[in-house]
């Protein structure tokens, strides 16, 4: 019977024998917030199976994601989601090179299920265990979505729980050039879509709204950012929320229509004039969008128009790999196996909070 160091050991000649292989076939894992996800992908780009099993409906009744049973449905979904993902590919269990999992960010339970299913799976196959961090794989969704995509570029990372501006130099070569002061835009989205009684998740909620307003109300962003790549969101979160208590109060009618458009033209704004002027400065013309708030239309309008007017080229992930999959996962472990990084033992935990 091995032990713990010495199944680290021979990962690590495992580990570096696949940096050099030809077909290196990952299957990878996600369970870091409400959705269970098990993919297998071939050499980072070619997905062979990618299996999502979402609670949103479990979720929706309560107005949001309870941390304690999303980690119960992980528990039950996920080894059916496993045999499932393995059928879908055509291959068996003994087929795989390695196990890549998400460890953070997100909920600490959720991710727990994850990382300890990993762990079984990689020992008792005797395979590389690679830590994934989630928001590299937001990153990775775009690989997948268009097979051509290469490294440097700019990132708009935007998410439940980020919002940032990234310098991709390669694919783990990056540097943050700014991200929000409080808030995550996808926070700020849903918040306003529970105020205006919206269902949950939010952000695709307010997105259909406001397809049918107009941006007639005035919110800001605050404009002390205004110089910095940075971005705050809480202000507009607030300002609508305060809005919205202030006409209910008085018994005025809400036009909830036009409220949400107005919040979504605001942040989308900010968000697309952002990314615009990170790609002028940092002389990259190639502008990648990531995270589930990639997929709101009026943002991807805009970036869409700007990116044409500046001669930058604008990517999106495909709807599917925009909200949370394995597959992302398995790309961005794909491409931490070819730079030597990520191996991890039987020690790895679940991390709330990851550095970008
Ligand atoms: O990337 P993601 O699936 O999970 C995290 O890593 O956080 O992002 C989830 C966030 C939620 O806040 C959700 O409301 C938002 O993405 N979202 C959207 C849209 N689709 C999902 N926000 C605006 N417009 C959308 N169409
Ligand atoms: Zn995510």
């Amino acid at each position: 019977m091995s032990d713990m160091k010495s199944y680290f050991e021979r990962m690590k000649d495992k580990f570096e024998k696949l940096r050099h292989q030809d077909d290196v076939i990952v299957l990878s894992i996600e369970s870091s917030c409400d959705e269970t996800s098990i993919a297998v992908v071939k050499n980072g780009r070619e997905v062979l199976s990618n299996i999502v099993a979402s609670q949103i409906e479990i979720h929706r009744r309560f107005g949001g994601v309870v941390p304690e049973v999303a980690s119960r449905n992980h528990i039950t979904a996920i080894s059916n989601i496993f045999e499932e993902a393995l059928v879908t590919a055509g291959l068996k269990k003994e087929d795989i090179d390695a196990v890549a999992v998400t460890y953070g960010a997100g909920l600490v339970g959720a991710l727990l299920v994850g990382v300890n299913f990993a762990k079984a799976l990689a020992y008792s196959l005797d395979i590389p265990l690679i830590a994934v961090s989630h928001v590299h794989g937001h990153i990775g969704a775009n690989y997948i979505s268009h097979l051509s995509l290469t490294p440097p570029f700019v990132c708009l990372m935007v998410s439940g729980g980020h919002s940032a501006i990234l310098r991709v130099d390669d694919y783990y070569d990056m540097t943050l050039l700014g991200t929000t002061v409080d808030d995550a835009v996808g926070e700020a989205f849903d918040k306003v879509a529970r105020v205006l009684g919206l269902s949950y998740p939010g952000g695709p909620e307010i997105d259909k709204l406001a397809k049918s307003g107009s941006p007639s109300v005035r919110f800001n962003v605050s404009s002390s950012l205004k110089n910095s790549l940075n971005f705050s969101f809480s202000g507009i979160k607030t300002a609508v929320v305060n809005y919205v208590h202030n006409k209910t109060q008085k018994g005025e009618e809400l036009n909830k229509a036009d409220i949400a458009s107005s919040f979504q033209e605001c942040v989308t704004d900010e968000l697309a004039s952002k990314a615009i002027r990170a790609c002028k400065e940092s002389g990259l013309n190639k502008l990648v969008v990531a995270g589930g708030v990639g997929a709101n239309s009026r943002l991807k309008e805009k970036l869409t128009e700007m990116c044409q007017k500046e001669e930058i080229e604008f990517y999106s992930p495909v709807l599917k790999y925009c909200t949370d999959n394995g597959a992302m996962i398995a790309t961005a472990g794909y491409y931490m196996i070819k730079k030597g990084i990520g191996l991890a033992d039987l020690s790895l935990s679940a991390k709330p909070n990851v550095d970008l």
